[in-house]
């Protein structure tokens, strides 16, 4: 059983970041779902949340260094989340996450 370090609760038109159990995250919406992903990109942490999504690609490209990583990677790693009408409830834990629900 993982262990909780966090929960948290934001309005899904906040894209982020916002801070959560010493994490930084932000929101994505990608393929009509919303996803609550840690805004640090894989090369050097960069913030993934300033980045631009293409929905075509599936990429988002980051800002700093214009990696691109795929959304589809991302999502699999995303923090376990539930969308409740305008507000999207979330749940850190220790170690690797779960994909997240619409
Ligand atoms: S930190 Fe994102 S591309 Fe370098």
């Amino acid at each position: 059983m993982k262990e909780h370090i966090g929960f948290g609760e934001v309005e899904r038109s906040m894209r982020g970041p916002f801070y959560s159990a010493g994490m930084r995250l932000f929101i994505a919406f990608y393929r009509e779902r919303y996803y609550v992903l840690e805004d640090s990109c894989k090369h050097r942490s960069g913030p993934l949340s300033l980045g631009t999504i293409d929905m075509e690609k599936g990429t988002i490209t980051c800002p700093w260094h214009e990696l691109k990583s795929c959304v589809k990677s991302l999502v699999k790693s995303a923090i376990p989340s539930i969308r409740m009408g305008e507000r999207i409830e979330f749940k850190v834990t220790k170690g690797t996450n779960g994909a997240s629900l619409s």
